[in-house]
């Protein structure tokens, strides 16, 4: 393969390079951009026109074309006048409070280093002017206002090190030319030919995107998307094609075995490490990825269960993907502020247990609950996620060696510890005297695991 590169790149000028076939087999050779799993932490944007009723969970919009729940005509009948159709929300989706200067910095606070946009949901609509979705964008109906170009420029200049990047559903709720070719069972592509295709090579071409974040795919089978023509033209031509990361929705049976990353079913956190790279995708609103105005704030994840999610999904080889549903006028509520930046306040104390690590021998330790491993450049560190009783932690899959030196992030001396019967004993200071909260960083250099063959005898 690089013997073929090499030659390509010799004659690069007069050979039209294609180093990647339109086959998973081929596809699933080309290496994973490093930026990708260096960053670990990215933020998820869920925004369109169903931003406008805010009303109940996803299955609320799923269920907006037939089979209609009693709580969806209940809320239409009370609230709407008869026959309001979906598009008709489409003028309420005004954005007026829409600062994207004001979001990089919020999702730079965060810590995260990548974002990925909502361009295009099942409902059609796109936040571009797309030339292939005329009448339904934010242009022509809503905001009056590429609010999608608006946010890359934002991040470019303000934020550069976040990676920008952008979700596309390849299905259209209520696109007539979709609902013919599911009606021909796939037999004809004429949406995928005249809409989905033209519209995601617009989408590359005009925005550049790292992240192709691929969704809605699930009715139909890959050869009816062309996803393999699509990717080997991202892979191999297009503007991003040394940056660019995909997920892994292009087609029926496709999620969990092709793709840069897998993100297999939504809140994907399988606890144990990953063969494949992986994704974590999860909302700060347990129940619903878009906004919801009737949410409780005991809807919404603590902090402290954000950092659980994070240090399993980190331990175990994968990146979280933290959702965020903004409102219709282009608020990011302040709970989910307030989350973000809590989020950001413990990455800067804790960051280097996370960024550029890699998951350890052992995931989570097999004595105490609720400690998940990292390692990076020969340190392992320990996420804690819960203080221990009387300032003690005993881990049982880490063994000290002569040179073991023990810390905790944000405190400034090391720490003592000892090998007792169960494993090894870390004690550490009093709380009061630790900067940072919700969870605790060990920093440790020079050890090892334990021999497993004496665990029986050491237990
Ligand atoms: C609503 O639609 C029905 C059926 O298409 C029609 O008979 C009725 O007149 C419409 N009502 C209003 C208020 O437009
Ligand atoms: C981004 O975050 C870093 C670290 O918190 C901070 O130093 C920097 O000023 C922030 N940049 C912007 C543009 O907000
Ligand atoms: C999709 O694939 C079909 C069959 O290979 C091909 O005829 C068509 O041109 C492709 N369409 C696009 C937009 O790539
Ligand atoms: C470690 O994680 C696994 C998988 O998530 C879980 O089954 C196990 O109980 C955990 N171990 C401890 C000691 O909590």
């Amino acid at each position: 393969m690089s013997y073929v590169v090499v030659l390509l790149s010799l004659f690069s000028g007069c050979i039209v390079s294609a180093e990647y076939q339109p086959t998973w087999s081929s596809l699933d050779l080309r290496p994973l951009p490093s930026w990708y799993d260096e960053a670990k932490v990215g933020i998820f944007l869920h925004w369109g026109v169903f931003s406008v009723p805010s009303f109940g969970s996803e299955w609320f919009w799923d269920h907006w074309q037939g089979a209609k729940t009693k709580e969806y005509v209940d809320f239409m009948k009370k609230n709407y006048r008869p026959n309001f159709t979906y598009q008709d929300f489409a003028p309420d989706f005004t954005g007026e409070f829409y600062d994207p200067e004001e979001w990089a910095r919020l999702f730079n606070a965060s810590g995260a280093q990548y974002v990925v946009l909502t361009s295009k949901h099942h409902e059609g609509y796109t936040l571009w002017p797309s030339k292939y979705s005329w009448g339904w964008n934010a242009m022509d109906v809503g905001p009056n206002r590429d609010l999608l170009g608006d946010l890359a420029s934002a991040i470019r200049s303000h934020t550069p090190h976040i990676h920008f990047g952008l979700y596309h559903s390849l299905y259209e709720w209520f696109h007539p030319l979709y609902l013919m070719d599911k009606a021909n069972k796939f037999h004809t592509q004429t949406f995928v030919n005249s809409k989905t295709m033209p519209e995601l090579y617009e989408l590359v071409n005009s925005y550049k995107p790292d992240v192709v974040w691929s969704d809605g795919d699930w009715e139909a089978e890959d050869w009816y998307w062309n996803s393999t023509v699509f990717l080997a033209w991202l892979f191999n031509d297009s503007p991003v094609k040394d940056t660019v990361v995909v997920n892994d929705r292009w087609g029926r049976g496709i999620p969990c075995h092709h793709g840069s990353f897998y993100t297999c079913t939504d809140h994907y956190n399988p606890g144990v490490l990953q063969p494949h790279k992986w994704e974590n995708c999860m909302t700060l609103d347990k129940h619903s990825w878009g906004y919801r105005r009737n949410a409780p704030a005991t809807d919404y994840i603590s902090i402290h269960d954000l950092l659980t999610e994070l240090a399993m999904t980190i331990s175990c080889g994968g990146n979280i993907l933290i959702n965020t549903g903004p409102t219709r006028d282009g608020r990011i509520a302040p709970i989910m502020e307030e989350r973000l930046r809590q989020l950001g306040s413990w990455l800067g104390i804790n960051g280097e247990a996370v960024y550029k690590s890699q998951p350890w021998t052992h995931q989570n330790d097999s004595l105490t609950s609720g400690v998940w491993f990292t390692q990076q450049e020969g340190t392992v560190y320990a996420i804690v996620l819960s203080w221990p009783r009387g300032d003690v932690l005993v881990l049982g899959s880490v063994q000290a060696t002569p040179t073991t030196h023990i810390s905790l992030l944000g405190h400034p001396s090391d720490l003592q510890f000892k090998t007792v019967k169960k494993g090894l004993q870390v004690a550490l200071p009093p709380m009061s005297e630790v900067d940072g909260q919700w969870a605790w960083v060990l920093k440790m250099q020079g050890v090892e695991s334990p021999n497993t063959i004496d665990t029986p005898f050491s237990m």
